[in-house]
């Protein structure tokens, strides 16, 4: 569904996604990993459940909080990518951290 545009820099760096490998170029956000993935999504709300994807990719929605090597409720929009990242799927809501 979703592919980098041709002028966008080649994917060399490796993340990890639920665990499995994507390529994304340098400078890309851990959501446009989630994308590029093909996950059907990446939080559910905590009340009903339901699925969503990164949507707005500048902060707003929170639709793409995810757990980012290890912490939760990351906006993987506002994160860049770095080798070896794992990004998770975070399913409901997660406690604050202290
Ligand atoms: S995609 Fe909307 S806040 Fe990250």
């Amino acid at each position: 569904m979703f592919r980098a545009r041709p002028e966008v820099r080649p994917a060399t760096v490796e993340v990890f996604v639920e665990g499995s490998p994507v390529l994304v170029p340098e400078g890309a956000t851990a959501a446009a990993a989630v994308l590029l993935a093909g996950l059907p999504a990446i939080r559910e709300t905590p009340v009903t459940g339901s699925p969503r994807l990164p949507l707005c990719q500048m902060g707003v929605c929170f639709d793409c909080l995810a757990e980012i090597d290890g912490i939760p409720n990351r906006q993987a929009c506002m994160v860049t990518v770095a080798p070896g990242m794992r990004i998770a799927r975070q399913h409901g809501a997660r406690e604050a951290l202290r």
